[in-house]
């Protein structure tokens, strides 16, 4: 037989060495920011702007299950604030730059989102 304290040992050694790639990106706004062309004449996101940068991506997950699963169509934030739950009406028409916002910061992480072959973009789908 096996000794099963090294098997155990070497399972946890084995799942450290495996997982830590993934520490290092865990965490909030653990990555680039290029200098991004903010909107003008607005202050304020729909929520704080560090919760933005970590949480932007799980925030529309939320928007779209809220509305097309519960078609709930109004989003409440953090502050009692309330907006439109819409990519294209709440966050484009502010991000109305969306080449140098939201592209620009996707493309130096190397993240592409795929929500453009269907979701128009201010300006159209260019
Ligand atoms: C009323 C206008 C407005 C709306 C609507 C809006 N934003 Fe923003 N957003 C801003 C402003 C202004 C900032 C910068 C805030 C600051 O720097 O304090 C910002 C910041 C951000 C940031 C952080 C950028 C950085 O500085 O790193 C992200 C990401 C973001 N918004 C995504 C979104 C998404 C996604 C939506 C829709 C769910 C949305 N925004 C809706 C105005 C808006
Ligand atoms: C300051 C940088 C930054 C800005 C600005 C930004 N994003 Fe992101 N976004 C990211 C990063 C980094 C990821 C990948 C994060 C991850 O996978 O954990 C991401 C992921 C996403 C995802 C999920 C994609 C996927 O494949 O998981 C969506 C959707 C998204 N962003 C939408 C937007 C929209 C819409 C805007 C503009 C209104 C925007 N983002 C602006 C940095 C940014
Ligand atoms: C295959 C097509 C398709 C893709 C790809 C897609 N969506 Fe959608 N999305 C839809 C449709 C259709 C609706 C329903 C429109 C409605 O009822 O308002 C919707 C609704 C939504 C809504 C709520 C209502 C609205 O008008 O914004 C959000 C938020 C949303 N999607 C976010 C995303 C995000 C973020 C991505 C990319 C990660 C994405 N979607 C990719 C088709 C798509």
């Amino acid at each position: 037989m096996y000794n099963a304290k090294y098997v155990i040992v070497g399972i946890i050694v084995f799942a450290v060495l495996f997982t830590t790639p993934f520490w290092f990106g865990a965490g909030s706004g653990a990555y680039k920011r290029p200098d991004v062309v903010l909107p003008k004449g607005e202050t304020e996101c729909v929520e704080p702007v560090e919760y933005m940068r970590a949480e932007h991506m799980q925030l529309l997950n939320t928007w779209r299950d809220e509305a097309l699963r519960n078609e709930r169509r109004v989003y409440v934030s953090s502050t009692g604030k309330k907006w439109e739950i819409s990519l294209q009406n709440t966050c484009m028409k502010c991000h109305d730059n969306k080449a140098d916002f939201c592209d620009k910061c996707h493309v130096s992480n190397s993240v592409y989102p795929y929500c453009w072959t269907c979701h128009v973009a201010p300006g159209g789908n260019k």
